[in-house]
Formats: structure tokens, sequence, C-alpha cells
């Protein structure tokens, strides 16, 4: 992977945050207080592009460079953080969870809710999550859910054929039923379940917000917990619950393939 593989010109702000030297929001603020050059000119304008296999960018006259080799992790995601990289209210968020000394401008591909566990993707690749996360076309993600009351078969066949939310017709989804004391099960049950609860497997392409607890509450399920255990080719394996891994060469081939052929689409 080179440096072409990033998608250039890239807003001077999200170059900063990207070589991991302040937020988004900081960088800017590095930019507007003259902190920041490009070629030896101060550059104060926020719309200001890089390329940055040309410019050369300092911040209080040092060099600033984003890695050549973009880095995947995955981390096992817990209970009770937000997915966000700055949150300036302080609360819990993974950013306090995953190496971002070690490896600068890793950010989050996508998100997951703050009750939601599993697997949450990093990288400082900016073209894995545009092409991963296009809206017409989004990666397939699973996800475990424990819910309340038994799924019909007419429920079933709804979430097959796609639900109404307030924001339209959801695709079709596909739906399994993880066995008892499998890993999946196992996800959503640290706290046993009760009779009348299910555990539903769901398979989607889409990344509306909540997307899977409104497909479930409208066809009648309140979810009780909810976890993702895929994510395009990628199988949360190999990592607790809140500790990080970075992922293996296959893993990244198969990823990288992903998002070369849809920037080739
Ligand atoms: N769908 C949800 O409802 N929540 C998540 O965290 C992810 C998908």
């Amino acid at each position: 992977m080179t440096d072409t593989d990033f998608q250039y010109p890239l807003r001077l702000q999200k170059f900063l945050a990207r070589a991991g030297v302040a937020s988004r929001r900081g960088s800017e603020d590095l930019m507007t207080a003259g902190r920041v050059t490009v070629n030896g000119e101060v550059v104060t304008e926020l719309g200001s592009r890089v390329d940055p296999s040309h410019d050369v960018v300092c911040v209080d006259g040092r060099r600033v460079e984003i890695a050549e080799h973009p880095v995947y992790l995955m981390l096992y995601k817990p209970r009770g953080y937000l997915t966000t990289m700055d949150d300036p209210q302080g609360r819990p968020c993974v950013r306090t969870l995953v190496p971002q000394k070690q490896y600068p401008g890793i950010f989050p591909v996508g998100r997951l809710d703050k009750d939601t566990t599993g697997l949450l993707l990093f990288t400082t690749n900016g073209d894995a999550s545009q092409q991963l996360l296009h809206p017409s076309k989004h990666v397939w993600k699973h996800y475990v859910a424990l819910v309340e009351g038994r799924i019909t078969k007419e429920n079933r066949r709804a979430l097959e054929q796609g639900v109404e939310l307030d924001d339209g017709w959801t695709q079709p989804a596909e739906v399994d039923f993880p066995e008892r004391g499998s890993e999946a099960w196992d996800a959503v049950t640290p706290e046993g379940i009760r009779v009348g609860q299910t555990v539903v497997g769901l398979t989607i392409h889409e990344g509306r917000k909540h997307q899977v607890k409104r497909m479930l509450k409208a066809v009648g399920h309140e979810v009780v917990f909810l976890h993702r255990d895929g994510f395009g080719p990628l199988e949360l394996k190999g990592v607790s619950y809140g500790s990080w891994r970075l992922l293996d060469e296959g893993e990244i081939a198969s990823l990288e393939k992903i998002i070369q052929d849809r920037k080739r689409q």
C-alpha cells in the first residue's frame, strides 16, 4: 500500500487529525492561530487542501506526516462507551481503549451505540470508511440481539423482506438463530436469558442510526442487548472484551480488496 491509496488532496485539518496532531477541531484552532505552514507559508484558511506526496506540512516548525502504511485494528467494544475519539464532555469513549499514541490518526469506521458491544474497526485509511460505509453499498454486518418476545414466522418474513421505519423502508435483512451456548449467544446473555426472550441474528447492508433496534422494534421486539460479531470479511475473533488487536495480513488483504474494488466501480 502506498500514499496514493489515501484520498488526496485532503483538507488540511483532516490531514492534521489523521496524522495524530490533534482532533479535527483542535487542528482548526492550530490553523487559525497561525501555527501551521504548508511549504513554508502560514495557512489559516480552513478550506485549504494538501497533497502529502508533495506538500510539506509543519506545526510550530516541526514536520508532520501520515504513516505510509495504513493501520487496521479491531476493538471488542464494551458496553458503556461512546464511539468517538473526542468527547468534549469527557464521557467514557473508545479513544481510551485503542493505542492512539502508538498509531496516531486511527479513527473508528462507523459507530456502535453506547450500549452495543462487539466489533469496531479502526484505521488510519480515510478511504476505508468512505468505501465500506458508502450509503448505497455498506458492507454487510452481522448483529446478534437478545430481544423480548418470540419471533414469529411472520415477523421473520417481515425482517427478511424489509420493514418500514420513519426514514423509509429498509433493505431485506437475513435472519438466523444462534445456538444456545454459541459465542454469539453468550455475547448477548451475560446476565442470562429470561423466559419469553429470544436470541436472534440479523445481517444488514445498511447503516442507519439505531437501525437494528428500530427494525426489531418495528416488528414488536424490544432489544435488551445488542452485539456485532461480523463486519464485511471480518469476524470478532482473537480479541477479548474491551481489548484490541491488529488485523492479520489475510484480514487486511480482504478488506483492502473490497476498498480497491469499490473505488474502481
Ligand atoms: N444498530 C443499532 O440499533 N445499534 C447499533 O449500535 C448498531 C446497529
